[in-house]
């Protein structure tokens, strides 16, 4: 299939369109064709637009709208049309502007006048919102899919780091010991929504706008909901001028992906602090880094950078939509045409940031004993020290957080650890301490005692491992 349209050649103004040049003596300027025509993006849409063309066909016939005769010549026509496409043997033409009038011309030159009739009581643009919605429709299904697949690459590394001791961190110092596993499953959190926002923009998008005409309705006795039946959609959308002119559907696609986009970045941003041999979090394999061409001992993280980096193309491609139609008065306007390219870039793109992210996930190689010396680090555990001082000693937070800012300072001085300190200068500071102190400091009793709900504690992330699971198989 040529994705290149073809021109005309500069100054050759070409007759008029064949497909609407009725009352047209001349056929449009050069310039004119290369801005009008929708071919080189819109070809995407061409198994929605002959599926919509076989579901509108049908209900003419079963309407007695056009002969049965006619019908299935139509219909033999159009598998013909899909078959050269599918081949790769179809030609796209600029000057036929759009997918739409493509499929026609072309099944014109094969099944003859019966192709005449198929576009009775339709417009193309009940016909582009109808091919639109179809193809944003299967793209949210596809994109759904891969979101669940990275879900559970998330939760298989999840499970086997549900003991993983790795900082936590506020403002980007650490501040707290945290599991690995449950930090993934933050991620696992945030695409479960995102998850949801697919599915709910789905339900509100699955609604027929074909037979909705130019942009009234129409004269003929058709049946909308035969073809919304045909087409999988629940039902036929119920004013005609709206069907014409809404793309919230295209909306609610781009600000789903754009959310999960900008949470794919977020991870992607950590993978690429964790990779960094300061920290020494995570290695990727050769698999998913690439080497520096002038610095040999370089492995860089390429593919998170992309994944971060290509996010600001999801949010443009939904600022565009958003701005191209804030100023359009009801119905259909050529602006419209303008909805496609953002979507499909969007689509591409979270398809990619999906399936890479996935793939470093399950390609990452954990460096437990790093993550462990850095989570015991800075004093992680102070909190759990003034935690003590209440619960053993009965003593009140605020007092306690005290003592603690004292024995943290004793600990800066002694360069150790707070589970280091002696007990003879703690006492000093506060009598009442005792050695249980010490044991209760460490990074992992930090995180073990942390097992209030939704905490970091190995056994509740344990149990969310398996919550997960079964949230993800109930609804794939
Ligand atoms: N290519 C057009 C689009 O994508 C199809 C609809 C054209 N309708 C019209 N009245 N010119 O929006």
């Amino acid at each position: 299939m040529s994705n290149t349209p073809k021109k005309p050649a500069p100054g050759n103004d070409g007759g008029s369109n064949s497909m609407w040049g009725g009352r047209f003596a001349a056929g449009p300027s050069a310039i004119m064709q290369a801005i009008n025509a929708s071919i080189g993006f819109d070809q995407k849409l061409w198994r929605q637009d002959i599926a919509g063309s076989r579901a509108h066909c049908r209900m003419l016939v079963a309407q007695g709208i056009i002969p049965a005769q006619d019908g299935a010549e139509i219909l033999r026509g159009l598998d013909l049309v899909e078959g050269e496409i599918a081949a790769g043997s179809f030609t796209f033409d600029a000057v036929l502007e759009d997918i739409h009038m493509n499929v026609e011309a072309r099944l014109k030159a094969l099944i003859g006048e019966p192709a005449g009739r198929l576009h009775t009581a339709r417009s193309r643009n009940d016909q582009v919102a109808t091919d639109f919605r179809l193809w944003v429709r299967d793209t949210t299904d596809a994109l759904m899919g891969e979101i669940r697949k990275l879900q559970r690459a998330l939760v298989d590394k999840a499970g086997a780091h549900a003991g993983t001791v790795m900082p936590g961190y506020t403002h980007l110092q650490a501040a707290q010991p945290v599991t690995f596993g449950h930090h993934l499953l933050a991620y696992a959190e945030m695409l479960d929504r995102d998850f949801g926002r697919f599915r709910d923009a789905r339900a509100r998008m699955n609604e027929n706008p074909l037979g909705a005409g130019a942009l009234a309705g129409t004269t003929y006795p058709i049946d909308r909901q035969a073809t919304a039946k045909a087409l999988g959609f629940d039902r036929p959308m119920a004013n005609s001028l709206d069907a014409v002119s809404d793309r919230d559907f295209a909306l609610e696609f781009l600000s789903a992906g754009a959310i999960c986009a900008v949470h794919l970045s977020r991870l992607a941003e950590e993978i690429t602090l964790w990779m960094n041999p300061q920290f020494g979090f995570v290695g990727l394999s050769d698999a998913f880094s690439t080497g520096s061409s002038m610095m040999p001992q370089k492995r860089n993280p390429d593919a998170a950078e992309l994944v971060r980096g290509k996010t600001g193309r999801m949010i443009g491609d939904l600022t565009t939509l958003l701005i191209a139609l804030k100023g359009l008065p009801l119905t259909y306007s050529k602006d419209m045409q303008e909805d496609k390219e953002p979507v499909f870039d969007a689509a591409e793109t979270l398809h990619l940031g999906l399936v890479a992210t996935a793939g470093m996930i399950g390609d990452m190689k954990v460096n437990a004993e790093a993550m462990r010396k850095a989570a015991s680090a800075g004093f992680t555990t102070a909190t759990d020290l003034a935690d003590w001082l209440v619960q053993a000693l009965g003593i009140a937070f605020r007092h306690a957080h005290e003592i603690t800012g004292k024995a943290v300072r004793l600990a800066e001085e002694k360069n150790c650890e707070l589970k280091d300190l002696p007990l003879a200068e703690l006492q000093k500071i506060e009598p009442r301490i005792t050695a249980d102190l010490l044991t209760f400091v460490t990074v992992e009793q930090a995180v073990t005692r942390r097992s209030s709900e939704g905490g970091t504690a190995p056994e509740r992330v344990r149990a969310a491992v398996t919550a997960m699971r079964a949230r993800i198989e109930k609804e794939s």
